[in-house]
């Protein structure tokens, strides 16, 4: 009997619509390169994972816990969501839903409330990824009693018992969340995958920008790239600058701008009107007077 497998890693990520997934991270999302590069070799081991136990060569399922790490909007969200679509596409997970989570959503206030609630948690989480924003909060050795080292055990113990139908994703900032390993080595054990996200250089945001304009069905005139350009090139170097998302609120001040100004014209619009964004609606902003001490309010 020939044993040799009819399916090819190709054919069954297409058949699993894996493939359109991988597609749509890798043109919807600008840069991310190794991001990219690493949850393709991710999809990679879980089909050949497939393709093994179609011959018959049995072994545990791959451990999948991740840690994303990187600075405040650069697509650590965003990639965890496609990742849970991904893994549920190649039959990794039932569902494919993200439950995303910080260390109040985990920790209680009193004792005897941490277990239930980060028990309630993981089952909601099941099938899915769990996704832990800011994880090194659940640790705090300043506090002897704190009730996180609680929340911790029990996530390590799901994180085990369930990693054929759980995944663990662990986010945050790279320095804090590898002084967090350092002390909680049971953690660090357990995740296979680390992602560093690094911050978007100009370009990038401006074809960030770009992108998210196409998205919302507007555009900017030919003045607007140059002044938008100056913008992020200002922006950058601010306070609290946070990457992908002060692009996306800057562009939510500027369709304030535009909206505010066409308002004021008082007169019948044109579809272009309506669509195409000036140089005048990102010039207005404070990010070119005093706003260069205290920067554009970008929160979470
Ligand atoms: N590479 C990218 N290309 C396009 N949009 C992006 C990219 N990275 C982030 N974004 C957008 O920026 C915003 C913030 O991203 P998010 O995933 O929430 O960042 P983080 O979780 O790292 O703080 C989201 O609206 C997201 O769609
Ligand atoms: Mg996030």
């Amino acid at each position: 009997m020939d044993t040799s497998c009819d399916r090819t890693p190709g054919t069954l990520l297409e058949a699993s619509g894996a493939r359109a997934v991988l597609d749509r991270l890798d043109a919807e999302l600008v840069g991310l390169a190794p991001v990219k590069s690493r949850i393709h070799d991710i999809a990679a081991l879980l089909l050949i994972d497939r393709l093994r136990a179609d011959v018959g060569l049995q072994s545990t399922p791959p451990s999948l816990h991740m840690c994303f790490t990187g600075n405040p909007g650069t697509g650590k969200t965003t990639v965890a969501l496609r990742m849970a679509e991904v893994l549920r596409q190649l039959g990794y997970v039932r569902k494919g839903h993200l439950v995303a989570v910080t260390r109040d959503d985990l920790v209680g206030q009193f004792i005897g409330h941490t277990a239930p609630k980060t028990k309630e948690i993981v089952k909601k989480a099941m099938g899915g990824v769990l996704f832990i924003d800011e994880a090194y909060y659940l640790y705090k050795p300043e506090n002897e009693r704190d009730y996180g080292q609680e929340s911790i055990e029990i996530l390590l113990q799901a994180m085990e018992n369930h990693r054929d139908d759980l995944v663990v994703i662990l986010a945050g900032y790279r320095d804090r969340m590898d002084t967090f390993f350092g002390s909680n080595p049971g953690m660090a054990s357990r995740i296979a995958h680390h992602i560093d996200f690094p911050d978007y250089s100009e370009d990038e945001l401006m074809q960030i920008a770009q992108l998210m304009l196409a998205q919302l069905n507007y555009r900017f005139d030919e003045p607007a790239v140059p002044a938008f350009n100056r913008y992020v090139s200002l922006r950058r170097r601010q306070a609290h600058f946070a990457n992908a998302r002060s692009i996306r609120n800057a562009l939510d001040r500027i369709r304030l701008r535009h909206a505010t100004r066409l308002f004021g014209l008082n007169a019948a619009l044109t579809p272009d009107q309506l669509r195409t964004l000036a140089a005048e609606d990102i010039l207005a902003s404070r990010v070119f007077g005093d706003g260069l001490r205290e920067g554009e309010k970008d929160g979470h």
